[in-house]
């Protein structure tokens, strides 16, 4: 049997803080530091513990070329090697080179995906599962009576001023334009109407911002799409995942995107109720954003962005930007058809991958955005100082 060291991995010292209410009887503080070793890698959901000689040993494996475990077994401790094995750690091969366990198969895909090590620990252990953030905020609330802002302090000034007022170049401020009459009225919305969303707003939201305007060949076996939105490299990596809830004439479930068909890929119809289970856990139970008529998880095929920006370290923030940018897109274009939309990053992404059949790590969500005609009510506080889209008293 061969065996390499897996091929990304993070060794974090971590100290975890508990409480010791025997010790606080007992006359000390109570407080008890616990400092660990934690393996994270990107072929792996589960934070790993390891000891002193686990470490020791993985400091000395090559993440790619592969040896005999024999071999290594007359040098390392049989123990420490097993232990590593069955933490997924070490990686091994059979004799044909086929991969020998789940592990294995995970490790080999992430390898073939071209993911920069830091960017692929960072991007598989910030993903959630099942996180409620109305329960969190619930538990943060009865863990103190102070308030946040009581807790946090002042925030940092809004603007960074660099030089003294006297010295700034005042600029001229533009005449009023289309572009100024439809950015003043994006406004996050967080008050959506119950009645089903009409099917061509539906439509030419999806076009304005996920269509595809042209298909480039670029090279041979390379084709770049043009988009409302700029995207690195004219990839558009990153695609839209449709959770539609209530769009007349198109059944609730879950669809694809079709950018250059501007069509949807049916994946799996959904009864209202099951829709809106899901809708809440996309959201990670922000019921105001659950509420929305079509959820949209920006979805970063990793593996096509990583191609041809392999091994680099900014094209995990380049993917991160292109979804920046469709939301933008996806606001202006619900707002100029007088809707309104938002965006979240308190996601389930491990939820979402698993509706939508993804791999993690070769294809995932970065945010959840939506849309939908705005509620004749304002129940849920929305950022609109100016009352460009709300009147003072809610409507
Ligand atoms: C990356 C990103 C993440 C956000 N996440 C959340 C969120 O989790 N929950 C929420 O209510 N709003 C979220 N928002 C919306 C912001 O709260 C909103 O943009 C902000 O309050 C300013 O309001 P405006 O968009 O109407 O100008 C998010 C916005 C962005 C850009």
């Amino acid at each position: 049997m061969q065996v390499r060291r897996c091929a990304t991995l993070l060794i974090e010292p971590r100290e975890s803080i508990g409480f010791d209410l025997n010790a606080l009887l007992g006359g000390e503080t109570g407080v008890r530091s616990v400092l660990e070793w934690i393996a994270l890698t990107a072929h792996r959901d589960d934070e790993i513990a390891l000891d002193a000689a686990e470490v020791a040993l993985l400091g000395e494996l090559s993440p790619n070329r592969w040896v005999s475990f024999d071999g290594l077994a007359q040098r390392h401790p049989r123990a420490v090697l097993d232990a590593l094995l069955a933490k997924g750690l070490l990686i091994a091969q059979d004799g044909d080179g086929a991969a020998s366990s789940e592990h294995a198969q995970h490790d080999e895909a992430l390898r073939a995906t071209h993911w920069r090590d830091l960017a692929a620990v960072m991007h598989r252990h910030t993903r959630w599962r099942g996180v409620d953030t109305e329960e969190a905020e619930r538990r943060f609330s009865e863990a103190s009576e102070q308030t946040f802002l009581e807790r946090l302090g002042a925030s940092p000034p809004p603007v960074r001023e660099r030089v003294d007022a006297r010295q700034r170049l005042s600029l001229q401020r533009p005449p009023h334009s289309a572009l100024d009459a439809l950015t003043e009225r994006r406004v996050t919305c967080r008050n959506f109407d119950a009645h089903p969303l009409a099917q061509a707003d539906f439509s030419a939201v999806l076009y304005r911002a996920f269509g595809a305007r042209a298909v480039s060949d670029y090279a041979p076996g390379v084709q770049l799409l043009k988009k409302s939105s700029p995207s690195a490299g004219g990839l558009h990596a990153v695609e839209a995942y449709l959770l539609v809830q209530s769009v007349a004439g198109i059944a609730a479930g879950l669809y694809h995107y079709h950018p250059t068909d501007h069509a949807l890929e049916p994946l799996h119809l959904l009864s209202a109720d099951e829709a809106a289970t899901l809708a809440r856990t996309f959201v990670a139970a922000q019921a105001y954003y659950a509420q929305a008529p079509v959820l949209i998880a920006l979805c970063a095929r990793f593996h096509r962005n990583f191609w041809k920006y392999r091994n680099h370290a900014k094209a995990y923030r380049a993917v991160i930007l292109d979804a920046g940018h469709l939301s933008q897109t996806l606001y202006l274009a619900a707002t100029e058809s007088n809707l309104g939309a938002f965006i979240t990053a308190a996601i389930n992404e491990a939820d979402i991958e698993q509706a939508f059949d993804l791999d993690p790590m070769a294809e995932g969500p970065l945010a959840v955005c939506g849309f939908g005609a705005r509620a004749n009510k304002r129940v849920t506080v929305e950022f609109d100082p100016e009352g460009k889209v709300w009147t003072n008293s809610g409507h």
